[in-house]
This record gives structure tokens, sequence and C-alpha cells, in this order.
């Protein structure tokens, strides 16, 4: 679920709809997790507080920018938002920001259109019908994208007040919540920190939103001995092949099975405490009782960890075991999300010490499609390091993989 950080500045009727959306799921893909004001009599602090929804004041762009850094957002929504917000805040944010405006862009928009104001000059015109519009923010007032827009007519008696009462309940209440479902589901999140240029080997573990159980398993090397392998499939099982001989070298640390299948549980790690962890369950040991008989990788200067994963029917579980010490995590499957767990934290110059991952297994977002997700995960490795990539989806009748190879067989 991605989170959405809404700014207002009055009544919050718009930020009402947007609640009301999320209950009867209308918008499902984005949750309001932030509302931040302008205005500290903003009604619409009432309705966040109402909702449990955290809410701030700040009163210019720096102050908006230090509430957003608290939540990191996905999509900002600007949700009768009085500010024309700076080319810079907009750069800064990197997120979709999205607005509604109570006319049909591009008449009656722009700077000194908002609010009343609107209403009154398209009355004033003597047109016969207006609207209100759904659009992207950039640089220009009331200028990017638009996302979508709804009319309305203008009745003979209109006055400001009744026109966007009309204009709100008729249009926006029923566009913005749409329009910010339909941005949300656009969104791909990314599985890795953006920073992120070499995770080494890594493990997934979790369930999609329908309720299969998922796994992915990835191998990315640097030295040529390391990107010189190949997954295969063995019965349910994966294993590794090395695609050239090398008589110098000792490939006791990459030829290994990433995945065994014990039945009903699957096992994956990145080394040979999966046979470690499968016949200790065999014989009714336990995941966490096999790996504290083991240790990192011998292999300086990283003391590469071993990381490992056991997924039950009823939860999943992560270890990483490295110099720091031994390290366990146990979850419930959650619809929709997964865990990832990988070797290295982040990329150091050639010649350095690889520094462990470190913190808890990241939470990803798991989509409903194996190959969409398979194909992003894929293109998120990178071409430079990924060698080979296997990704499970299964339930109790039986399993949809998809497994990638950068090196011929
Ligand atoms: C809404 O009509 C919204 O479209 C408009 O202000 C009103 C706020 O109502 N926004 C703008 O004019 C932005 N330029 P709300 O606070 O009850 O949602």
């Amino acid at each position: 679920m991605l989170k959405i950080s809404v700014l207002v500045s009055g009544g919050g009727t718009n930020l009402q709809a947007l609640i009301n959306a999320q209950k009867s799921g209308v918008l499902s893909s984005g949750k309001t997790v932030q509302v931040i004001s302008s205005r500290e009599d903003a009604y619409a602090l009432k309705r966040a507080d109402e909702f449990g929804i955290p809410s701030a004041v700040a009163k210019n762009e720096t102050e908006i920018l230090s509430e957003l850094s608290k939540v990191k957002p996905d999509v900002i929504v600007l949700a009768g938002f009085m500010h024309i917000l700076s080319k810079n805040f907009i750069d800064t944010v990197k997120v979709p920001i999205i607005n509604i405006h109570p006319s049909l862009i591009p008449s009656f928009c722009g700077e000194g259109f908002y609010g009343l104001k609107v209403h009154e000059a398209v009355l004033k015109s003597g047109v016969k019908v207006t609207g209100a519009t759904v659009h992207f923010v950039n640089e220009i007032p009331d200028g990017g994208e638009i996302i979508a827009q709804k009319a309305v007519e203008i009745l003979p008696d209109d006055t400001p007040e009744s026109l966007q009462r009309r204009v709100m309940e008729t249009c926006e209440w029923v566009i913005l919540p749409r329009a910010v479902e339909s941005v949300c589901r656009k969104i791909k999140p990314r599985i890795f920190p953006k920073a992120l240029k070499y995770a080494g080997r890594g493990i997934i573990t979790g369930m999609t939103p329908s309720g299969k159980r998922m796994l992915a398993y990835f191998i990315m090397g640097r030295s040529t001995s390391s990107k010189a392998r190949i997954f295969e499939r063995s019965g349910d099982d994966l294993i590794i092949k090395l695609t050239r001989e090398d008589k110098n070298f000792d490939p006791s640390l990459i030829l290994y099975s990433p995945l065994r299948v014990l039945g009903d549980n699957i096992i994956i790690t990145n080394g040979d405490q999966t046979d470690t962890v499968y016949d200790a369950l065999k014989s009714g040991g336990t995941f966490e009782g096999a790996l504290r008989t083991r240790e990192y990788e011998p292999d300086p200067p990283h003391y590469t960890p071993r990381i490992s994963a056991l997924m039950t029917p009823s939860g999943h579980k992560q270890s990483i075991l490295k110099r720091a010490g031994k390290y366990f995590f146990e979850y419930e499957y959650e619809a929709g999300k997964g865990r990832l767990i990988h070797t290295y934290d982040h990329d150091v110059m050639s010649g350095g010490v690889l520094p462990s991952f470190s913190g808890e297994p990241r939470e990803v977002i798991i989509p409903e499609n194996l190959e969409e997700f398979a194909d992003s995960l894929w293109a998120e490795l990178g071409e430079s390091y990924r060698v080979a990539l296997y990704v499970r989806y299964y339930d109790g009748e039986g399993y949809n993989d998809k497994l990638f190879n950068t090196q011929e067989a």
C-alpha cells in the first residue's frame, strides 16, 4: 500500500472524500498517512484527528518538507490547498503531486483562481458549464498534465456558493479519489532503496495480495568466478551450475542448492546451510537450531553473511549470520507484503570491504502478477552485476515461477 500525504488549507471536504473512498474500497492502493495544513484553524485538521490520521501545521515550504520527510510519502495530494508550490519544492519531493481544481482547466485556473474566486469568475463570464479537474502539479500553476475531469451545468439562479457546493459534490469528491487510486496503481514501488548498487545475494519471502505465498532468490556477482553461474530447476528444488571450469578456484562457496522443498516447507539460503536446515527439520530440529551451528562465510576480507529463510504454511522466517552476530526474524504472512534481506548493505569502491546487510529485513510491496514482480526485480538488479534470479508464487494447488540467467548454460 502506498503512503499518501494530503495538504490542506480549509474545510477538508476533499480530504473527507479520500477517507470515505478508503473505507468503501474505491481507494485501495494508497492510504492517507499524514495531513499537513497551511492554517492552524483549518477544519480539515479536525477531520484528520477524527480518523486518527497524524496531522501537522506547516506555514511554509521548508516546514512542509520537514513534515513530509517524517513519513516519506509515495504520493502527495493537494486537497483544497491554497498555495502555489515552487519548482524547488516540486523537484525536492520527487514524488507525484496531485491537485484538485474547481474548474474545467484550462478555463478559470492559474494564479488568483482558487476557492470561491473560481466560481465567482465562472458566473461572471456567463459560461453554461463548469466542473472540476484533477491534474499533476508542475511549476506552472494549474498547468500540469490532466488526470481526470467532470463537468456540471450552471443553473440560472446559481450563486458562487451554490455552484461551489454542486461542483464539489458532483465532481470533486467523485473524481479525486478515483484519480488518486489510478495514480497509485501506476506507481511501481521500488524494491530496493534508490542508492543501492550492489546487494550481493538476496532473499524475499512473503505473500501476494490474494494470499499466495511467494519467494525470490537472486545472485549478483562482481568477480568473474561469481558471475560464471546459472540457476537450474531440479524437480521442485533449485540448483546452481558453473558455466566454466576453473581448476584454480574452489567453488564450494558458490555451488549449493539455494532452494529446497521439504513437505510444506521451503528453505532458501545463499549457501550450503540450505542442507543444514533441511537435515535438521527432517529430523525434528528447528531453523534456528540448525543455523546456530553455522557461521558467516570464510571469505576474507568481506566475511560474507549467510542469509537464510524458511517458509511454512503459517509464517516465514529469515536469518543472517554475520560477524556482528546471529540474527533471526519471524513474520506472519501479510497480504501484499514481503521481506527482503541481502548480504551486503551497499556498494563500496572496488577493492574495499563490503559492509554486511544491517537492520531488519526491508518491507517490500508484492504485486499479484508474478511476471510484473519478477521483471521489475530483474530490472532493478541492474545489468552490471546481476547473475541469476528465481521467483516462485505458490498455493496449496501448485506454483508458477520465473527464472533468469545472465549466462548461457
Ligand atoms: C475545493 O473546491 C478545491 O477544489 C479548491 O478549494 C476547495 C477546498 O475545499 N481548491 C483550489 O481552489 C485550489 N486552487 P475543501 O477544503 O473542502 O476540500
